[in-house]
């Protein structure tokens, strides 16, 4: 029998960290391709889990999330934006920030409405706005300096746009949306009554003067800004899941309206440690970032030594590269050949975009240990890499 798929998947194909991850794996390549860290987080946290399974958190949390990781989420909030949220309305657990993007979008997105969404953009919008029968009208950030182009912004939106979906720190350019920026963002919502989801889960993870500074936070934004994140970046927990929405009550109410028959609720155990992380360390992500930056500078340097053109990035986990000046015409080819050639991953960044701007463009991780990229530049410097 042969399985025909709904039509709400038709050309959603399978994720690209899937099948680059896997070739990482068959042939034994270095793994510069997924964004997940080789370290593990901060012993503190990882104690608060296993003593939370320890002391009995392991049944159904509530399915806004439990009261001391919605406390803290507001903390957090407040600390570092000066936001006030008010912990039981206007902050919702999900399980990751995936989740709260999924949603968000099946929540307040009608078949036929159009999402605006900046282009490269990461790969679950495209699945998440195609399966709420939402349409992608995309922005696109291009090379060399990734900005946001407040023109292009403002032709993208028309009578049908519902939302514009925000991403910043910005992966795959590595782009932090400046304030000029994120008001030219506000300008068009005010002005188009529109809604906007700002996926933020590289709030930390900035460079040098690039600080991150949330849509919500720019003067009458906060009512019509749905604002979500997560632990797994800032705190090197991508594998717990552990994400949130924070916003006015509504949109808020709009999340938890989908997720509860989503997955109702995530992780038990995980959600206090992710207080504890969120309240006892507040200064651990910004450690990692100082650290990321030198393995950022690690990475840059060495592939702009072997000719290619580099964006040395803002903030995230990632360095984007026109592989052009090596011959090549195509990331896709580039990156399936270079377990081959070099054993190395990378991910090619075709699968973001609609439009042929990411055709040469190929993302590489910089989020990996020290040894690790020292590791994965040797064995480039020692491939041949030209077409
Ligand atoms: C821009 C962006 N949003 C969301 C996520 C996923 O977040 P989570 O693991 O919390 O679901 C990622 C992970 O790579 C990401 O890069």
């Amino acid at each position: 029998m042969t399985t025909r798929l709904a039509h709400r998947l038709d050309g959603i194909p399978p994720t690209i960290f899937t099948t680059m991850s896997a070739l990482a794996i068959r042939t034994g390549a270095v793994n510069l391709g997924q964004g997940f860290p080789d370290a593990d987080g901060p012993a503190s946290v990882l104690d608060a889990a296993r003593d939370a399974i320890a002391s009995g958190a392991n049944q159904y949390a509530p399915g806004n999330g439990v009261a001391v990781l919605r406390q803290a989420i507001a903390r957090h909030q407040h600390r570092h934006y000066g936001l006030g949220l008010d912990p039981d309305s206007q902050v919702v657990v999900t399980t990751g920030c995936t989740e709260g993007i999924a949603a968000a979008l099946l929540a307040l997105v009608d078949p036929g409405d159009e999402v605006v969404v900046l282009e490269p953009y990461y790969d679950s919008y495209v699945a998440m706005i195609q399966m709420a029968g939402g349409v992608r009208r995309p922005v696109t950030l291009r090379a060399p300096d990734f900005r946001l182009d407040a023109e292009e912004l403002r032709a993208a939106v028309g009578p049908r746009t519902r939302l514009v979906l925000l991403n910043s720190p910005h992966n795959p350019t590595g782009t932090v949306l400046t304030r000029a920026e994120l008001q030219a963002v506000a300008d068009v919502a005010l002005e188009h009554d529109l809604l906007v989801v700002t996926d933020e889960v590289y709030e930390h993870l900035t460079f040098g003067d690039h600080d991150h500074v949330p849509l919500a936070t720019l003067p009458g934004m906060f009512e019509r800004t749905l604002t979500l994140s997560s632990a797994g970046k800032s705190y090197s927990v991508t594998g717990w899941k552990v994400g949130w929405a924070t916003g006015p009550a509504a949109l808020v109410g709009a999340v938890l309206a989908a997720s509860q028959w989503l997955t109702f609720t995530s992780g038990a155990p995980l959600q206090p440690a992710v207080a504890h992380g969120l309240d006892a360390e507040p200064e651990w992500p910004r450690a990692l970032a100082a650290s990321l930056e030198k393995r950022r500078d690690l990475l840059c340097d060495g592939l702009a030594s072997l000719g290619l053109d580099v964006r040395r990035p803002e903030g995230t986990y990632f360095a984007l590269t026109d592989i052009s000046s090596l011959g090549w015409r195509d990331g896709m080819e580039f990156c399936l050949a270079l377990p081959e050639r070099a054993g190395v991953v990378a991910i090619p960044a075709q699968p973001f975009h609609d439009s042929a701007a990411g055709d040469q463009l190929v993302r590489w991780a910089f989020c990996k240990e020290v040894d690790v990229i020292e590791e994965g530049l040797r064995r480039l410097a020692a491939a041949d890499l030209s077409r």
